[in-house]
């Protein structure tokens, strides 16, 4: 299988703006909008945002933002915790059918019988949910607070972790304490071999392997670094080595060749040999952003009720992880 390496950034020439991308750039002023957008949206919405991070930065940024309209250049989850962070704000996201598959395996429902089991529990749900399980957690955490979050709650407290498996694995092995997890995954995460990675690490004289925690173990445990995919722009740009084997969504190289242009990095693959892309966040394009921007939708809709109760998490996460 042939390694999948992206060159120096200098090597690839950053293009002039397209006329979607200017006309972007246009209407979102007449709009009085900001753009934010995750790290795994396609280079050309990356090149237009006011903000491209993580799951956490993103969140950060929506609490504070003064502009009229959030365009939310990522999957729904990530556009409704925007709008429950700002109820008088329009928030629209270029396809409303971007989800993710950790959304899709926990159910509201099945999480409210869960806790019936479990009364003396609390639950820490990854942000990677629906606002029907935001209402029924009591900590949000990312990928880049889970760990610190879990030690805060007193060791004797019993711990509901959803939805994903492998962050909630991957926390258990950090800290050693017993939570209970909830057996849900992210479906390109999961693709990644451990094999692929050291066959890599070899052919590139040891570099280090940066994963995400979504990863499954094998993965992560030939892993140097795992951590958010705003915590991988640290690693990689304060790192001595010139060289990184990558194992999450490709499209976060976009954000490495322009901040760390001097450096090299190297997709990891699945078993069939492919880099890997969030379909989901691949539903962002360019031409539907501008149309969001325009006509103001779709737009994010939510009870107050909802946004109430789901508030109370999230709010909670931001104050535990100042
Ligand atoms: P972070 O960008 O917060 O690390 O999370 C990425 C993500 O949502 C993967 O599915």
């Amino acid at each position: 299988m042939e390694a999948i390496v992206y060159p120096p950034y200098n090597n690839c020439e950053p293009k002039p703006l397209t006329d979607v991308q200017k006309r972007i750039l246009e209407v979102k002023k007449e709009r009085n909008a900001v753009i934010l957008a995750h790290n795994y949206v396609c280079r050309e919405i990356q090149e237009v945002a006011d903000y491209v991070g993580d799951s956490l930065g993103l969140s950060r940024e929506a609490k504070n933002t003064d502009a009229d309209v959030i365009a939310f250049a990522g999957v729904d989850f990530m556009a409704e915790t925007a709008k429950i962070l700002n109820p008088e704000k329009t928030v629209v996201l270029p396809d409303h059918a971007a989800g993710c598959s950790l959304e899709e395996l926990c159910e509201p429902m099945e999480l409210a019988l869960f806790k019936k089991k479990h009364p003396d529990a609390i639950v820490i749900s990854y942000i990677n949910c629906s606002a029907g399980v935001k209402e029924l957690s009591d900590i949000i955490c990312t990928s880049g607070n889970a760990l610190d979050i879990v030690k805060q709650i007193p060791a004797d407290r019993k711990i509901i972790f959803c939805p994903d498996q492998h962050l909630g694995s991957w926390i258990v092995e950090q800290t050693g304490r017993d939570m209970i997890l909830w057996n849900g995954y992210c479906w390109a995460h999961t693709k990644y071999q451990a094999d692929d990675l050291v066959a890599l690490k070899k052919a590139f004289n040891g570099a280090p392997v940066v994963s995400h925690p979504e990863c499954p173990k094998p993965v992560r445990d030939v892993s140097d670094c795992v951590c958010s995919t705003e915590k991988m722009i640290k690693f990689c740009r304060e790192h001595p080595s010139d060289k990184f084997i990558i194992a999450t969504v490709v499209e976060m190289i976009h954000r490495f060749q322009r901040e760390i242009p001097d450096k090299t990095f190297i997709a990891a693959r699945s078993s069939r040999g492919l880099a890997q892309h969030c379909r989901n966040m691949l539903m962002n394009t360019p031409e539907k952003l501008l149309a969001c921007l325009e006509n103001l939708s779709p737009e994010i809709k939510l009870s107050k009720e909802q946004m109430d109760a789901a508030r109370r998490p999230i709010e909670k996460m931001l104050e535990m992880s100042k």
